[in-house]
């Protein structure tokens, strides 16, 4: 950090993801100095002080509070992609609790209920320690992100190569939530003078199934756009095709069974009561982005 700013920085792991490159431009973020933490600095953008941070090598685990010279406000935790990131995640809390921060808010999500499996556990080691007067904490557990669809590469090449979107959820409804919105909610978590200690469901305004998804990008690309409705069994195979791990496959299928059998069902005021901001639709988003859905895709498996 070039020149000292007074006020202690906010550090955001996965500075560079979907949320974290949102929630490091935040207006309400930015009252405070940003250290956008990443596996890669150099894909961090020039507004933020990115730092390499790698949940697999303990020598980076210390790069952010050096970067900081003093202590850091807040910790925004976006866990390593591997299958059960929990132990891993609870080690560099306590790390960073004995370098004196304070608070912490994790990127779950609604399929995760705390005590439950994988960040499950988590959720409720931040809690046990709020309990105990140990930090201020929040979890955010926000349902599927409307950006899936034009950042993830196989929603992106085959919505572009054949104007199709494949899941297994059948005709199930889905709460989307705009990436943007929940880095409204999670400045808040990071900046509010009280401290939130709890967690949050974050869920987008309207519910859409895949196949409404589809007729969305219909009149936003101006061509027609099919969901096809796979089997559990069909969806994993196809993911492995694209080099997805099998357990990770499994995962991403049960799901994806989960939500055809109506466990995303449902939506709140969270993002209106928290940030104060007016959830965005998908057809919002689609028009925003719309340009990345056109020509071919340049990508093979
Ligand atoms: N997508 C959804 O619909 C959805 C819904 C609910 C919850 N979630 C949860 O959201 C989380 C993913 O968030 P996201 O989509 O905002 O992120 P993302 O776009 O997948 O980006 C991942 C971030 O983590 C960083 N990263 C990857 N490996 C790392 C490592 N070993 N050490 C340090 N940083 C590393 C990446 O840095 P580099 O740029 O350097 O690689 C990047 O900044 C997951 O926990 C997922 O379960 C997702």
């Amino acid at each position: 950090m070039a020149a000292r700013d007074p006020k202690p920085p906010i550090l955001v792991i996965g500075g560079t993801g979907t949320v974290g490159s949102r929630l490091v431009q935040h207006p309400s973020s930015r009252c405070y100095p940003v250290i956008a933490a990443s596996q890669s600095r150099s894909q961090t953008g020039d507004h933020d002080h990115g730092i390499v941070f790698d949940w697999h090598d303990h020598n980076t685990w210390s790069n952010p509070f050096s970067a900081a010279g003093g202590p850091l406000r807040a910790v925004y935790i976006v866990a390593s992609p591997v299958m059960d990131s929990a132990p891993i995640t609870m080690e560099f809390i306590d790390f960073a609790r004995d370098k004196c921060v304070r608070r912490f808010v994790l990127q779950s999500s609604s399929a995760t209920e705390s005590g439950g499996p994988a960040m499950g556990k988590v959720h409720a080691y931040l809690r046990e320690l709020g309990q105990r007067g140990e930090v201020d904490w929040a979890v955010l557990r926000p349902t599927w992100f409307q950006q899936n669809f034009g950042e993830q590469l196989f929603h992106i090449k085959f919505i572009k190569d054949e104007s199709r979107l494949y899941s297994a959820t059948s005709d199930a409804k889905i709460p989307w939530v705009s990436a943007d919105d929940i880095a409204a909610v999670a400045a808040k978590c990071l900046t509010s003078p009280d401290p939130p200690n709890t967690e949050y469901l974050v869920l987008g305004p309207e519910l859409l199934s895949y196949s409404d998804i589809a007729d969305i990008l219909t009149k936003v690309l101006g061509r027609k756009i099919v969901h096809v409705d796979l089997s559990r069994r069909d969806l994993e195979m196809r993911h492995q095709s694209f080099g997805v791990p099998e357990e990770s496959s499994k995962m991403m299928s049960a799901l994806q069974t989960s939500i055809k059998f109506g466990s995303e069902n449902r939506t709140n005021d969270a993002i209106l009561t928290l940030a104060s901001a007016t959830p965005k639709m998908f057809a919002e988003y689609a028009e925003s982005a719309k340009a990345i859905w056109a020509g071919q895709s340049q990508e093979t498996h």
